[in-house]
């Protein structure tokens, strides 16, 4: 559910209308709508009403600071995967002990950092990582808590580039290692287990493969606590998919998701984190752009708009489909065209949709891309000397520029030429 709909024929961002935000800030731009993203956090909440849970919400999906404080505000911790969203985090108003740091590659001096200014866990993948967190926690007379991340080798079924459970994938250690490693922690004075993590990908839309990891980490938890360990948290991942094409089937709702959580892992008796940012932040943004020109070519109309690639990547990079629609409302009986709708950037890749059907547009014209709220702003670049596009949050009737364009003499300014050239 989100709160973008046409009101009098003009698409709004709650009760602010898109060509309103578009005069005042110019195009291209992100909106969010803050009403959408408190509601997908509370279903989330409400899915695990019961159970004593954390919700950190995945700073990956969109890490604006304004984004992350109206998630702190509702309660939300954080799951952080380096020193810029730790920082981020804070910043925000997220205290060190709402916060978890996950990702493969942790550097020392991240670990350093989140140790002195408070972390709930690290989410360890890998033993070379286990035993520099040991040494940098001791070399500070600290002790880290840590739950190690499992790959369960489960299939999530989702596109190749963000599944992370399976063997092959770069992620966590092999779940049937994992004993031998919480083992390896208890010789470790530096580092303290107290629970196991588990992420198996991104876009899910079909439970059974959660079900299959929580499974694998309720019978590890058993296991780990006849070995001794007390296990006091799951840290259960993010992953849950979203509808990206309103004419396609919804993946399952997060209460559904809850009720796998509660049936797999909930008479543990132990604390459910759980790392959701995509259905957090998706259908809570819409990426706004105009029509430059609208092209004919041999056999196909091109409709060339102001954004490109290097401001929403995810269709070039993993062919997702993103809808997109008119701001101004077709009027009842227009015929639709099919257009190919693509960026200003020198590459064939750059092209959000092939052959989508719209109504007649030209020069000028906003249209909207819906579920831009999450791995959006976050993956844009400066490709083609573009700067990165503003971000806009929606609150009821009022809005503000929570990431403002910045200038070409910005953008320049962050080079150097060196004096001896
Ligand atoms: N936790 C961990 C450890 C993760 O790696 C991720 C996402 C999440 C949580 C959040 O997952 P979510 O609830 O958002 O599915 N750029 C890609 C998505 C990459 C996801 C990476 N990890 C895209 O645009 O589809």
């Amino acid at each position: 559910m989100d709160h973008f709909i046409y009101k009098d024929g003009v698409l709004h961002a709650e009760d602010v209308s898109i060509t309103d935000i578009a005069r005042s800030v110019g195009t291209p731009f992100y909106v969010y709508s803050a009403a959408t993203l408190r509601r997908h956090y509370q279903v989330f909440d409400e899915a695990l009403a019961g159970m004593d849970h954390l919700i950190c919400y995945a700073m990956k999906a969109n890490s604006n600071l304004a984004v992350v404080k109206l998630m702190g505000d509702l309660g939300a911790g954080a799951d952080v995967v380096s020193g810029g969203e730790y920082r981020r985090a804070l910043a925000a108003g997220i205290p060190g002990d709402r916060i978890v740091f996950s990702g493969v590659g942790k550097t020392r001096d991240e670990m350093r950092l989140a140790l002195e200014n408070g972390i709930r866990q690290f989410n360890v993948e890998s033993e070379p990582e286990l035993l520099a967190l040991n040494e940098v926690a001791m070399s500070m007379d600290t002790v880290a808590p840590v739950t190690i991340r499992v790959n369960p080798d489960v299939d999530a079924k989702t596109h190749a580039k963000i599944a992370t459970g399976k063997s092959e994938n770069k992620f966590g250690i092999p779940i049937a290692r994992a004993r031998e490693v919480y083992a390896e922690i208890r010789g470790l004075p530096g580092v303290k287990a107290v629970g196991i993590d588990v992420h198996i990908g991104s876009q899910l839309t079909d439970l059974a493969p959660f079900r299959a990891a929580y499974e694998k980490v309720a019978d590890l938890t058993h296991g780990l606590r006849e070995d001794g360990h007390e296990i006091i948290r799951l840290d259960l991942g993010g992953g849950l998919g979203i509808p990206y094409e309103t004419s396609n089937q919804a993946p399952p709702l997060p209460l559904e998701y809850g009720q796998v959580i509660r049936e797999t892992v909930g008479d543990l008796g132990c604390e459910i984190e759980i790392e959701p940012g995509r259905l957090i932040a998706g259908n809570a943004g819409l990426m706004v752009s105009s029509v430059i020109y609208l092209k004919h070519g041999e056999g196909r109309d091109f409709l060339i708009l102001d954004s490109a690639m290097n401001d929403l990547v995810r269709p070039s990079m993993y062919d997702a489909h993103h809808d997109i629609v008119p701001v101004i409302e077709a009027a009842p009986g227009v015929e639709q065209a099919p257009h190919d709708i693509v960026g200003p950037v020198c590459e064939t890749g750059d092209t959000f949709a092939k052959q989508r059907n719209l109504p007649p547009l030209g020069a000028g014209d906003l249209v909207a891309f819906r579920s831009a709220g999450a791995y959006g702003a976050v993956m844009a670049s400066e490709y083609n000397s573009r700067p990165l596009i503003p971000e806009v949050l929606v609150d009821g009737d009022h809005f503000a520029v929570i990431r403002a364009r910045p200038t070409y003499e910005e953008m320049l300014a962050r080079d150097t030429i060196p004096e001896w050239l």
